[in-house]
């Protein structure tokens, strides 16, 4: 357990991704918390899990980095595809594009995007999850947000998340919900 006196007033986000991190900082500055980007590649294993994924990345970072950080590892999940990309998203983003990754879907539009968040504070790591249930879209649609967004409709919605604002994609996403858990936990030592 951390103590009071560990709480941070800032905490480093290493990533390369400036959409996350803008994702990110909006909603920690809603709990009253800054978040300073440091733009790093993080170091990744194979692994199913992105909280496995983000637990090892932290491990390594922390060698190098004394402030207290975090870093966040997130894979988008498509049923019909047995779970395809994953852990490879960014990966299949790069090699395949949005358009691409549409034909290879099937009749079972089902998917899901996960989000980890390790925390190293005080010489300890804790991971914070998220998840948003969603269908794939038929097609590309909207420019905000990044990544599968355009393609992603969440359960209860009727857009896609790159037809959303941050405060509305937020308030239902993957990392809406992890950040939001990892708030909570820091504003109990504030
Ligand atoms: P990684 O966590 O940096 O490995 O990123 C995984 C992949 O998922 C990247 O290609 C991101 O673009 C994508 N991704 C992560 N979060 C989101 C999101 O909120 N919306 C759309 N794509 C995302």
């Amino acid at each position: 357990m951390i103590q009071h006196n560990d709480a941070p007033n800032e905490l480093l986000f290493l990533t390369s991704n400036e959409g996350k991190y803008n994702e990110a900082s909006f909603i920690m500055n809603m709990f009253g918390i800054k978040l300073v980007w440091r733009k790093t590649e993080k170091m990744e294993v194979q692994s199913d899990d992105v909280e496995t994924v983000a637990l090892e990345a932290a491990k390594a970072a922390a060698i190098y980095e004394s402030s207290p950080f975090i870093i966040e590892d997130d894979g988008l999940f498509i049923d019909c595809l047995n779970g395809f990309p994953g852990p490879y998203s960014s990966y299949v983003l790069i090699k395949l594009g949005l358009k691409r990754v549409l034909k290879l879907i099937e009749d079972d539009r089902r998917a899901r995007f996960k989000s980890a968040v390790a925390l190293h504070l005080a010489g300890r790591f804790m991971i914070f999850t998220g998840i948003a249930e969603g269908t794939i879209s038929f097609a590309k649609k909207g420019d905000l947000g990044f990544g599968y967004d355009p393609i992603f409709i969440p359960d209860g919605a009727k857009r896609t998340m790159a037809e959303m604002t941050v405060i509305e994609k937020s308030t239902i996403s993957h990392r809406g919900k992890s950040f939001t858990s990892l708030a909570g936990y820091l504003k109990k030592f504030h």
